[in-house]
C-alpha cells in the first residue's frame, strides 16, 4: 500500500428523541477507522477487516465502507484506480451507535483524500448514505451526516441531502450505554407502524420545534421539557430489556431527556456538565448490571469535527 491515508469517523446518536430520521449528533468517542493506500491490482479492494469477528464481508460491493468508496469512485470515473482497503472497527455494529455509517463516512473520507481531495465534505454525503444504505435498505442520513460532517445535523429532507448544522451550547454532554444485546436496524424499522395519529405528530412537532430553539439559546430546560418521543419510543422500547428502568434512572440522576439511541439497543441522554454526564451514565449502567447484562458507558462532548484524515 503507498501513500496510505488514515481516516477515523466518529460514532453518532441518531433520531435524538424528537427527530425519527431527520436529527443525529456525533460523539467524540468511539469510532471507527479505515486506511486506504495506492496498490499495483485494478480497483477497489478491501484487503483486511479487523474488530468486526469476521461477521462483516470483504466483498465490496457488500460492505458499507467498500460500496459507498466504489460509488464515489464510479462518479470520478476512477474506479480503474488501484486502491486497498482496511477497516478497523472499533465499535459494536448492530449497536445504535451508527456503526456501519462511521464506516460508510470513513471509507469515503479516505478515498476522497488519497486522491487529493476531489469533493469537499457535503459533496460526499450522498457517496457515504449509498454506502450505509446497504445496512438497512433505507436512504437516511440521520448517522452518515453527523459521522462525516460533526455537531448536531438537521435534516430537512433525505432525499435532497438538504443538511444543516444546529447550534450546541458547549455544556452539552452525551452519556450512551451499549448494553450487550443486539438490535438489527431492519428488525427495528418493521415494528414501526406507516400510521401516526395527529395528535401524537402535534406533540412531536413541537418538541423538535422547540428542542432546536433549547439548543439556539442555550436553554436547558426548554431542551429538557423538549426531549420526549411520543412516537417511535413507545413502538421499539420493548425491543431494550429494561429500557423504562434505565430511562428512569437517567433522569432521576439529573438528564436533561433519555430516549433510544438510533435504532438501539444503545441509549443516550443528554445532560448539562461532563460530571453530570457522568453520574447519569453510571446510574444508567447500574440498571443493566443489576439485570446482568453486560454493557459500555460512552460519555462524551458533541464531536464538531465529524470524520478526519489522521
Ligand atoms: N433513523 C434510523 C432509525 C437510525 O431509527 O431507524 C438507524 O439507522
Amino acid at each position: 500500500m503507498s501513500n496510505s491515508i488514515r481516516v477515523f469517523a466518529p460514532a453518532s446518536v441518531a433520531n435524538v428523541a424528537v427527530g425519527f430520521d431527520i436529527l443525529g449528533f456525533a460523539l467524540d468517542k468511539p469510532g471507527d477507522e479505515i486506511k486506504v493506500g495506492f496498490s499495483d491490482q485494478q480497483g477497489l479492494r478491501i484487503t483486511a477487516i479487523t474488530g468486526a469477528d469476521g461477521k462483516l464481508p470483504l466483498v465490496v460491493e457488500k460492505n458499507t465502507a467498500g460500496f459507498a468508496a466504489q460509488q464515489l469512485l464510479k462518479h470520478l470515473n476512477k474506479e480503474d484506480i488501484g486502491i486497498d482497503m482496511e477497516i478497523h472497527k472499533k465499535m459494536p455494529f448492530g449497536s445504535g451507535l451508527g456503526s456501519s455509517a462511521a464506516s460508510a463516512a470513513a471509507g469515503v473520507v479516505a478515498v476522497n483524500a488519497l486522491l487529493g481531495y476531489p469533493l469537499n465534505k457535503q459533496e460526499l454525503l450522498h457517496f457515504a448514505v449509498l454506502g450505509e444504505q446497504i445496512a438497512d435498505g433505507a436512504y437516511h442520513a440521520d448517522n452518515v451526516a453527523p459521522s462525516l460532517l460533526g455537531g448536531m445535523i438537521l435534516i430537512r429532507n433525505n432525499s435532497d441531502l438538504d443538511v444543516h448544522q444546529l447550534p450546541i451550547p458547549d455544556d452539552l454532554y452525551a452519556a450512551v450505554v451499549h448494553p450487550d444485546v443486539e438490535v438489527l436496524t431492519k428488525d427495528a424499522r418493521d415494528v414501526l407502524s406507516d400510521q401516526v395519529c395527529l395528535k401524537k405528530c402535534i406533540e412531536q412537532g413541537g418538541n423538535l420545534a422547540a428542542f432546536i430553539l433549547g439548543l439556539m439559546n442555550s436553554d436547558f430546560e426548554l431542551i429538557s421539557r423538549s426531549l420526549h418521543d411520543v412516537i417511535i419510543e413507545p413502538q421499539r422500547a420493548q425491543l431494550i430489556p429494561n429500557f423504562y428502568d434505565v430511562k428512569e434512572a437517567a433522569v432521576t440522576a439529573g438528564a436533561l431527556g433519555c430516549s433510544i439511541s438510533g435504532a438501539g439497543p444503545s441509549i443516550f441522554a443528554l445532560c448539562q456538565g461532563e460530571e453530570t454526564g457522568r453520574a447519569v451514565g453510571q446510574a444508567m449502567q447500574s440498571v443493566f448490571s443489576r439485570a446482568g447484562i453486560e454493557n459500555q458507558l460512552y460519555l462524551s462532548n458533541i464531536n464538531r469535527d465529524g470524520a478526519v484524515v489522521l
